[in-house]
């Protein structure tokens, strides 16, 4: 777990993860956060720790990645009274949208938010459940900073640092926050 969490906190969130030996693919271990999210513990323990830095930081926005970006977006929204910006995969949202393209292990996926979501200066944070390489949250950075956005920092519950994308987040210049981190497999 990262070492900001207090050694105070009885309960450890990273043991509130399930790991999913060979999912998707052998070799891969999945990291389940079903089982953080299902624990009421669990779960207020998590968004708390998430928002904790950004409390008084006037955040105008939560912007929450498809689809388990919202589950905890919208909690962290709530918490610093900040509104919503869904980043939505491709073809979902109805109004004029702003896009790009990012890679995946294998190939390309595209993201996209409406362009009149943010306004120009707005003060926005990124949540997301996970980094692993970073290519969904650098193109969401990219998204929101073209469209005139400040992204203050980029949160997750949690980072798989061998695969080096909260230093590619933090190399944009934008500062990373990660509750859990597993190294390794
Ligand atoms: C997972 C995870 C992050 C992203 C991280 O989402 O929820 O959004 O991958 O990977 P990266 O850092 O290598 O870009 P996924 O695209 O599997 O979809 P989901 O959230 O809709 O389940
Ligand atoms: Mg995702």
């Amino acid at each position: 777990a990262d070492a900001s969490v207090p050694e105070s906190h009885a309960m450890n969130l990273a043991d509130t993860i399930r790991a999913i030996p060979d999912y998707p693919k052998p070799g891969i271990t999945f990291r389940d956060i079903t089982t953080l999210l299902g624990d009421a513990r669990a779960f207020r323990r998590a968004v708390d720790e998430l928002v904790q830095p950004f409390a008084g930081l006037k955040i105008a926005k939560i912007a929450g990645i498809e689809a388990r970006g919202f589950i905890l977006g919208g909690a962290v929204a709530h918490q610093l009274s900040a509104g919503f910006i869904p980043v939505r995969k491709k073809g979902k949202l109805p109004h004029e949208t702003v896009s790009i393209t990012y890679s995946l292990e294998y190939g390309t996926d595209e993201i996209e938010v409406h362009k009149d979501a943010v306004k120009r200066g707005e003060r926005v944070l990124l949540v997301d459940d996970l980094i692993a390489t970073g290519g969904t949250a650098e193109g969401a950075v990219n998204l929101l900073s073209g469209l005139g956005a400040e992204v203050v920092a980029a949160c997750f519950i949690v980072d798989l640092p061998d695969l080096g994308g909260a230093d590619k987040i933090r190399r944009l210049g934008v500062p990373v926050r990660t509750l859990v981190s597993f190294a390794g497999h």
